[in-house]
């Protein structure tokens, strides 16, 4: 693409006259936007760069490797795995309510990710991947200052807090722009393509009470899942799919024993941005096999539904 090509020679460029010989923070997350700028301002200032991956413990299925994975062996960025998975579910140990759960990530985030970033010496920069819709959303939403940080990175007031200068390579670009750059910066189309995923990651999948087994439980659910999703050519199609572990285990049979265990939702949604949505419409042979292998291959599941719950009145997540 010969647009992005040009593109990426003049972020470069706007980056390393920004930045001069200063050092650079970058909060990664393992979703687009962050990797793109990740990349993008590697690309332009190399070593001076450091990013800060903060692993609490709601992650999906392996997740946490293939970030370090990527970054740290196959782009070579400076990258700190900061594994606070201990400090983040001991936190939200007996918490139910679904904004106390979004409150007390957010805020253990911020404390976390300011601990990592005060380790690196002398940086003066806060690198986000902030996209022209969150610019526009920020400005018509408070009527305050246009640099409000995305809700979603979870990461408000940071740079204020920490006297830090921002970077924000994807100010300009529309989420299309933004992929479309991160195949011209050599993403993988598999991570390029991936569904939203919620900064409270898997907490918000589970409904009631975190403890580390629903997770576990859930996590490898989600991992059959999305295997069927993609085995059947449905990934593309669908704006987001997960499963979601409900608080309540119920009585089925199998082989000559009587099980005693967790159900759980499916999920999947189609969308244009999030704010409306329709349920997907699988065939019920496609539902039918996917419990099953649910069941046979999830230990802790044996009951699997369907969630057909359109937005509105529903909404996307659980919580
Ligand atoms: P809902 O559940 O509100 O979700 O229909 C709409 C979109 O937003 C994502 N979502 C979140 N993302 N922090 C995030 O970073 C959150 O607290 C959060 N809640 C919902 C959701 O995954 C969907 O894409």
């Amino acid at each position: 693409d010969w647009t992005m090509g040009a593109y990426r020679e003049e972020a470069i460029r706007k980056i390393r006259e920004q930045v001069g010989d200063k050092k650079v923070i970058c909060g990664l997350s393992g979703g687009v936007d962050s990797s793109v700028a990740a990349v993008l301002i590697h690309e332009a200032i190399g070593d001076q760069l450091t990013c800060v991956f903060v692993d609490h413990g709601l992650l999906r299925l392996g997740e946490a490797e293939e970030v370090v994975t990527m970054f740290r062996d196959h782009y070579n960025i400076r990258l700190i795995h900061a594994d606070e998975q201990e400090l983040f579910l001991s936190a939200l140990e007996g918490v139910s309510d679904p904004e106390v759960k979004r409150k007390t990530i957010g805020k253990l985030f911020i404390d976390v990710f300011q601990k990592h970033a005060n380790s690196i010496e002398g940086a003066e920069f806060l690198a986000q991947g902030t996209l022209y819709p969150d610019v526009i959303e920020s400005v018509s939403f408070s009527g305050g200052p246009s640099v409000t940080i995305k809700s979603h990175h979870n990461v408000g007031g940071l740079p204020e807090k920490m006297g830090l200068k921002l970077v924000e390579p994807l100010r300009e670009l529309f989420k299309d722009e933004v992929r479309a750059l991160g195949r011209e910066l050599g993403l993988p189309d598999s991570f390029i393509g991936r569904h939203p995923f919620p900064g409270p990651g898997l907490a918000i999948r589970c409904p009631g009470e975190i403890t580390r087994a629903k997770l576990d439980i859930l996590r490898k659910a989600d991992a059959v899942y999305i295997d069927q999703i993609r085995r059947h050519g449905l990934y593309d199609e669908i704006w987001q799919a997960f499963v979601a572990i409900l608080p309540v285990r119920t009585v089925g049979v199998m082989g000559d024993g009587r099980t005693y265990d967790y159900a759980c939702a499916l999920r999947a949604v189609t969308s244009v941005d999030g704010m409306t949505a329709d349920y997907y419409p699988f065939t019920h042979e496609f539902l039918g096999e996917t419990a099953t292998r649910i069941i046979n291959e999830v230990e802790g599941i044996n009951r699997v539904t369907y969630d057909i719950t359109s937005k509105p009145p529903g909404t996307i997540e659980w919580e």
